[in-house]
């Protein structure tokens, strides 16, 4: 009875460590998974916010919204300050884990992916410092050039 109940608990010991052991193996990949699936999060937001800051600014260089020189400032330089975030958002193994539109290309072209991201930064430098001189001229200029840097990276690197 004894012997037959340490038996019982013996292979409850052994059930409960194959189960420690299955999740053991398992937790690692969970984690990673639950890890990408913030990091794309992460990237996507990164990209909305520039994409949100940027369409009134191009509006209002239209011609669609009138002029505001301090709306404009704003927003040039939360571009400015949101650009150099985004390297952040591309480690390594951040391919797949939730829907994502990153090309797998861009993990192979990292260099060219952090140049790009560089090009972008010094682009939205230079439309802060236009948006300072209140002439919307010179705002068209370096807006013309921010959108070519984000227009660059999404030709190569991101699926329509
Ligand atoms: C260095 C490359 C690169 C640059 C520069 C870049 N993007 Fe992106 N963008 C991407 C990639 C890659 C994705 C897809 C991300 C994903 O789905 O994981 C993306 C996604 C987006 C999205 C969709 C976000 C969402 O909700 O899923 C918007 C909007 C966007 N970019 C706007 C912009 C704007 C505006 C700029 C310039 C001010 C810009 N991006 C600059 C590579 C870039």
């Amino acid at each position: 009875m004894k012997e037959s109940n340490l038996f019982k608990g013996g292979r409850r010991t052994r059930a409960a460590a194959s189960v420690a052991v299955m999740l053991s193996l398992c937790l690692p990949a969970m984690a990673q998974a639950q890890d990408a699936a913030k990091v794309i999060k992460y990237r996507q937001s990164a990209h909305f916010l520039l994409g949100w800051n940027i369409g009134p600014i191009g509006a209002m260089v239209k011609g669609e919204r009138p002029f505001d020189a301090g709306e404009a400032r704003m927003r040039a330089l939360r571009l400015e300050q949101v650009a150099p975030m985004i390297a952040e958002g591309y480690p390594p193994g951040s391919q797949a884990g939730a829907p994502t539109k990153a090309k797998p290309e861009i993990w192979d072209n990292m260099d060219d992916f952090r140049q790009k991201v560089a090009d972008l930064e010094a682009a939205t430098t230079k439309l802060a410092a236009a948006t300072e001189t209140g002439d919307v001229k010179q705002v068209g200029t370096a807006l013309g050039a921010v959108g070519g840097a984000c227009k660059a990276c999404h030709d190569r690197y991101k699926a329509d």
